[in-house]
């Protein structure tokens, strides 16, 4: 069987499209390459396209025949929360019209497996200690509406055809299962922390006045090789007929403080990576949570990679560059 992953070429879908195949799976890779890396999917049959365009769907369609595709993991998207308040527009068409041409080329191709990447960003900034999946999802920023529309819709192509689906809401994604696969765009706090060690410069923690307890804020850290895995089990899921959700949080359950990651990434570092406290960044929840009560009991999984695990993963694939 071939599953087609989107956005393979990317930090989470390389990971992903190598698990697939680790298990046996025929992967085809989708990628406008835009961000992904060539060298992350050089096994796998490429389609590269703009999954916007109008043409997306009948190339798709092309392409699955052509490979026998029976499922499809959607995670090729734009992901930066910034820019996506400054060009909304962009993000709309990329992750809401590139997620309905793949789900028409689904449709015209009977292809009935799909497993979306959502985000966390959905909730926004809910004032409880763990989400869960019920919380009602008010985002703030237009990545985080991209994303919440796309579980609409997703939702709806499940009610107005056969299709069987879920929406994974992925938390804080970080580390690396293969040095080959790391993230090398500098966005998210780990890579930060680890670039302004390197520089020797003192990286900035966003508001130390927060109401936790030291002060920074919450997030959940989740492996991204356990983050695959759970893709994997999502797909399995998808063939059982009593399906009673569609919608799961991965995350690990526990929550972690912009301080303790700099700790862990000073232990996993062997040196202390200096840091300067600077005003809150805006739009901020103070803690962010999963609840993984769900996930944990529909579809088996849970994150076996803790902090210090993750911090290590990223070390020694930054030192192996
Ligand atoms: N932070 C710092 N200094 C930095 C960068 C980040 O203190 O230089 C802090 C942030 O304020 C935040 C935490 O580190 O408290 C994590 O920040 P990230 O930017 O790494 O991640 P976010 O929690 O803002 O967002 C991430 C993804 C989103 C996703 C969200 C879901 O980037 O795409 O998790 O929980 F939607």
């Amino acid at each position: 069987m071939t599953v087609a992953v989107t956005g393979a070429a990317g930090y989470i879908g390389s990971h992903v499209a190598h698990l697939l195949a680790e298990a046996g799976i025929h992967v085809l890779a989708v990628d406008d390459m835009s961000a992904g890396l060539g060298s992350r999917i050089e096994q796998f049959p490429l389609v590269e396209i703009d999954l916007a365009r109008d043409e997306a769907p009948g190339v798709l369609r092309a392409a699955f025949a052509q490979h026998q595709v029976r499922a499809v993991v959607h995670l090729a998207a734009r992901k930066a929360v910034g820019e996506s308040v400054e060009q909304p527009m962009r993000y709309y068409s990329q992750n809401v019209t590139g997620l309905a041409n793949v789900l028409t080329a689904m449709q015209q191709s009977g292809v009935d497996r799909f497993v979306f990447s959502s985000s966390a960003a959905t909730y926004g900034m809910p004032d409880v200690d763990l989400v869960s999946e019920d919380q009602r999802c008010e985002p703030i920023n237009p990545y985080g509406e991209t994303k919440l529309v796309g579980e609409w819709l997703v939702r709806a192509a499940t009610r107005s055809s056969d299709l069987r689906a879920v929406s994974l809401r992925y938390f804080n994604v970080a580390g690396t299962g293969r040095p080959e696969l790391a993230d090398t765009v500098v966005a998210n706090l780990v890579p930060i922390l680890l670039q302004r060690a390197a520089e020797g410069v003192p990286a900035a923690v966003f508001g130390d006045d927060y109401p936790t307890p030291d002060g920074t804020c919450v997030r959940d850290y989740v492996h991204v090789a356990d983050l695959a895995e759970a893709h994997v089990r999502a797909l399995t899921y998808l063939e059982r007929d009593d399906r009673p959700h569609d919608v799961f949080n991965v995350g690990s359950g526990t929550g972690a403080s912009v301080m303790d990651v700099v700790e862990a990434l000073s232990r996993a570092l062997g040196q202390e990576v200096a840091t300067v406290v600077e005003p809150r960044r805006a739009g901020d929840p103070p803690r962010l949570v999963a609840s993984v009560e769900r996930i944990s009991s529909v579809l088996g999984w849970h994150a076996t990679r803790d902090l210090d695990e993750i911090c290590r993963s990223a070390v020694e694939a930054a030192r192996a560059r």
